[in-house]
């Protein structure tokens, strides 16, 4: 990583610390399948981190630590994968044109910001782009005033709001998309984060 993105992974991490002391206590809708540890080696090294799907459930999110940084791996329903065409007219960046800290892999050029062999499947950095809290959801639609009849995600520092597959909706303070980190399928269960059949993040 160059300079000035070692910097924003930094200042991420920072305030992702500093958002969690603060909204520990907000209770989300949807069940939270917990943090899987990587070992320290894995930590220290930032190096790719393999993790165990195999007990998440649809609906369902779990959030990973990657280099420091919450990757989010959400199963979306049927419901969320219906909304992500008709959410496009309200959103900043429909297409994914805009880098934020990590390009967006090829392999998620698609309409559902996923690989294609597991569209319902979306792996994105739990960090907001306005100012690095990290948000709250997944939220099921009509559930959250400030996303009305979409489901997404809320942030709750300054109330930007993002659909279920990581865009941020217009008017908001954030302006950008949730990072796509490089990942890979191991197996049906597993899947590596960091890393894709080209080499690392
Ligand atoms: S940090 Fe998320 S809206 Fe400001």
């Amino acid at each position: 990583m160059g300079n000035d993105q070692e910097k924003l992974v930094e200042n991420s991490r920072r305030n992702w610390l500093i958002a969690t002391s603060v909204v520990g206590g907000v209770a989300t809708l949807i069940p939270f399948v917990g943090y899987l540890q990587p070992s320290e080696h894995a930590k220290a090294s930032g190096a790719p981190v393999e993790v165990d799907i195999s007990r998440l459930r649809s609906g369902e999110k779990m959030t990973v630590n990657w280099r420091g940084l919450p990757v989010w791996i959400v199963w979306r329903t049927s419901d969320d994968m219906d909304s992500l065409e008709k959410v496009k007219p309200e959103l900043v960046d429909p297409e994914s044109k805009e880098v934020f800290s990590y390009p967006m892999p090829e392999f998620c050029n698609n309409a559902y910001r996923a690989r294609i062999e597991r569209k319902d499947l979306l792996v994105v950095i739990g960090i907001c782009t306005h100012l690095g809290c990290i948000p709250l959801g997944p939220y099921v639609a009509n559930s959250l005033a400030a996303l009305g009849t979409y489901p997404g995600f809320l942030c709750p520092c300054h109330g930007s709001t993002y659909d279920m597959s990581g865009r941020v909706f217009k008017n908001n303070l954030a302006s950008k998309n949730l990072d796509i980190p490089r990942f890979m399928f191991l197996s049906e269960t597993k899947i590596v984060i960091g890393q894709d059949e080209k080499g690392e993040s």
